[in-house]
């Protein structure tokens, strides 16, 4: 780790048996360059994951599954610090501070909390959902961060995470970094297949809209061949007006690394059939060996628990520092030796 760097923190949720393209290239893909060029802090946000009632051993396998996919997708543990969200005690500790400080109408007005509660009724949605982005801003905080690398759905939980950091150092003193999003404008927001104009998801209606990397190659290119387009055939990047084909445009140039007029240019006189199959070789060459690598970490518990424990033992490091300050700042009596 060199210290002179900046440092950046973000995290997943290990709630599918699957990253889908939307994490990859909103998120995931970024977090890879970032280790290289800042002091880099990623976790499996398995705590948040428990806001969705799961059967124990699939949640835990999907734990170690979402581990396991970011190294194969390539997070170097070596030149990161990837730890499990639950190891370092750190998380719920400040979560409750924050907690202490964040407004019920504030926390009320989280738009993903309406969302998702809306869909479920008020009965069925559990406290934990509502606390969500503040055990988010703890995560955040603990680590003092300088970026938080993110799509573009999760910009409302960085602001309240900002929030919260002035909040705390205008009461109780100069104590937390101010963290900004940082989000990459052309792949923050992937958009669903079937639904072009929704942002893929894990929650999506229909898995026919959702690439999900640990998927067969057949089934992917499948569902990239019966995406959703329009009545016309010129291959041209509209989001409004053609929001399906823009979408499949965004990861074409997203995965290949070209620009979106180079993706253009590519398909140019081609009809929609050719631009599909283009795409769809695409993504399953690009993920073919991340499935076989996920598959071989995974055989190897043992060996992913203990790149994890590194990982865990980094980041405690850090978090309780954090805390220590945190609990002093507020008149927290520490417990004597
Ligand atoms: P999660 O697990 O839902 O998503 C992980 C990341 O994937 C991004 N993402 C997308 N980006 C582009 N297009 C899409 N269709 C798409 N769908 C998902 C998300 O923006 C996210 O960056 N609340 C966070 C998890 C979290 C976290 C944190 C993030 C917990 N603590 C601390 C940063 C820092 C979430 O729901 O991620």
């Amino acid at each position: 780790m060199n210290s002179s760097r900046k440092r950046v923190l973000s995290g997943i949720q290990p709630t599918a048996d699957s990253f889908h393209l939307g994490n990859y290239l909103g998120a995931v893909k970024q977090w890879v360059a970032l280790q290289e060029t800042h002091d880099a802090f990623f976790c499996v946000v398995d705590l948040h994951a428990l806001t969705v009632e799961t059967e124990p051993k699939l949640f835990r396998n999907r734990t170690l599954l979402a581990a396991a996919q970011l190294i194969a997708l390539g997070l170097d543990p070596v030149r990161c610090t990837l730890f499990i969200q639950s190891h370092v005690h750190e998380h719920n500790q400040l979560a409750w501070v924050m907690e202490c400080l964040t407004g019920f109408g504030e926390a009320s007005r989280m738009t993903q909390f309406k969302d998702k509660s809306q869909k479920s009724g008020s009965d069925r949605t559990v406290v934990g959902l509502f606390t969500y982005p503040i055990l988010q801003a703890a995560d955040i905080l603990l680590y003092q961060p300088q970026y938080v690398p993110v799509g573009e759905d999760q910009r409302q939980h960085i602001e309240l995470t900002r929030d919260l950091s002035q909040r705390f150092n205008s009461r109780y003193g100069e104590t937390f970094v101010l963290p900004e999003a940082y989000i990459i404008k052309g792949s923050a927001k992937v958009n669903d297949l079937q639904e072009p104009t929704s942002k893929m998801s894990k929650t999506s209606d229909s898995a026919a809209g959702v690439i999900d990397i640990m998927d067969a190659p057949e089934i992917n290119a499948k569902k990239i061949k019966s995406s959703v387009t329009d009545a016309e055939r010129e291959i041209r990047f509209d989001e409004k007006n053609k929001a399906g084909i823009s979408n499949l445009l965004t990861i074409y140039a997203s995965l290949t690394g070209k620009s979106i007029s180079e993706s253009e240019a590519d398909f140019a006189g081609k009809g929609y059939g050719d631009f599909k199959s283009g795409v769809a070789e695409v993504v399953t060459d690009y993920f073919a060996p991340v499935r076989k690598r996920t598959l071989e970490l995974l055989e190897d518990e043992a060996g992913l628990l203990k790149l994890l424990k590194t990982g865990s033992e980094k980041a405690e490091a850090v978090a309780s520092q954090t805390l220590t300050k945190v609990y002093d700042a507020m008149g927290v009596v520490p417990r004597g030796k």
